[in-house]
């Protein structure tokens, strides 16, 4: 097989109580990556649809994730034999640039599974999404697992430990859904990490501690009300939220209607809420969409179930 064909979901990272550890995919948006392998070496950016994104190679997500894996993947081979490789990509973005749905971990998650594969599956999951995570880094300033974990592995993902990695997925009850609203504004990454505190009290750390126990534990009693109580952060919201317009008057609403909680998604400005069973959460997003309606900012939204499988992949030769 010399060209492949991947589908690569948008995640929401941090669900709330778990900064930087705990993220899901979504069924919908999702990108798709068309990549080919020849041994004309190098990595070329062949077309990027649906987004403008840097020219600069080494500023693109994609391609430096997969410099990352051609690199390690070179060093494996030297041992036995020296072969040429390189790879071309097609990006088509569903998943908007900067709107805090995991769109570059979308990217540089798709581009290192989809080389894998071609390669005849050198790498574990963990390797692939360390590569990717290199493409957080140069996106964000922070390799951060929590949205390409989950787009890779699916469902709701856990990073227990970063050095060294160890990650795991976590059981996802069947009605949980989720209900987004993207505010077309801009916030950096990089800016929304830097305004965060690096001590922080004991008792708030103890309070989240409680919390992402607890959402854990809902996860996998299908305890709805558990996981809705379990939604609070007392660390990195308080100190986002100003960054987000109407974003305690969402929360407060879609939980009026029903909404079990949710939260900034990332580091905003997308929101996210979760909710019980697919009425719920299309209810949810209507009261999102009202709450932003009577605001001058254009808006996306999405309502989607959770991807269990993670990325998707096809032939195309
Ligand atoms: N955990 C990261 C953050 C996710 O909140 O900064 C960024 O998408």
């Amino acid at each position: 097989m010399n060209a492949i064909k991947i589908f690569s979901p948008a995640t929401v990272a941090n669900l709330v109580c778990g900064f930087d550890i705990i993220g899901l995919a979504l069924d919908s948006p999702k990108d798709e990556i068309h990549l080919f392998k020849s041994d004309d070496p190098g990595i070329r950016i062949n077309k990027i649809y649906g987004a403008s994104l840097p020219d600069d190679p080494n500023k693109n997500v994609a391609f430096v994730a997969l410099q990352f894996l051609l690199k390690k993947y070179k060093q494996k081979q030297k041992f036995y034999q020296e072969k040429k490789i390189g790879f071309e990509i097609k990006l088509i973005k569903n998943i908007n640039p900067g709107s805090g749905i995991g769109s570059s971990a979308a990217s540089a998650a798709g581009v290192v599974f989809g080389a894998n594969i071609l390669l005849g599956n050198p790498f574990n999951t963990i390797q692939l999404i360390r590569f990717a995570m290199e493409g957080e880094r140069m996106a964000s300033g922070a390799a951060h697992a929590d949205n390409v974990a989950p787009a890779i592995m699916g469902g709701v993902t856990l990073v227990r430990s970063y050095n060294p990695l160890d990650i795991t997925k976590l059981h996802t009850p069947n009605e949980l859904w989720v209900s987004i609203i993207h505010p077309k504004i801009e916030i950096k990454t990089s800016d929304a990490r830097n305004i965060l505190k690096h001590k922080i009290l004991m008792t708030d750390a103890i309070r989240q501690w409680g919390n992402i126990g607890a959402l854990v534990a809902g996860l996998y009693q299908e305890n709805y009300a558990l996981i809705s109580r379990s939604l609070e952060d007392v660390i990195v919201e308080p100190i986002r939220a100003i960054l987000i317009p109407a974003f305690y008057e969402l929360k407060i609403r879609c939980k009026e209607i029903g909404a079990l909680g949710g939260g900034i998604s990332g580091s905003g400005p997308s929101v996210f809420m979760l909710s019980k069973g697919n009425k719920t959460a299309k209810k949810v997003t209507e009261v999102m969409n009202k709450v932003y309606s009577t605001l001058k900012i254009d808006y996306n939204t999405y309502t989607s179930p959770i991807n269990k499988k993670g990325l998707k992949w096809n032939k195309i030769f």
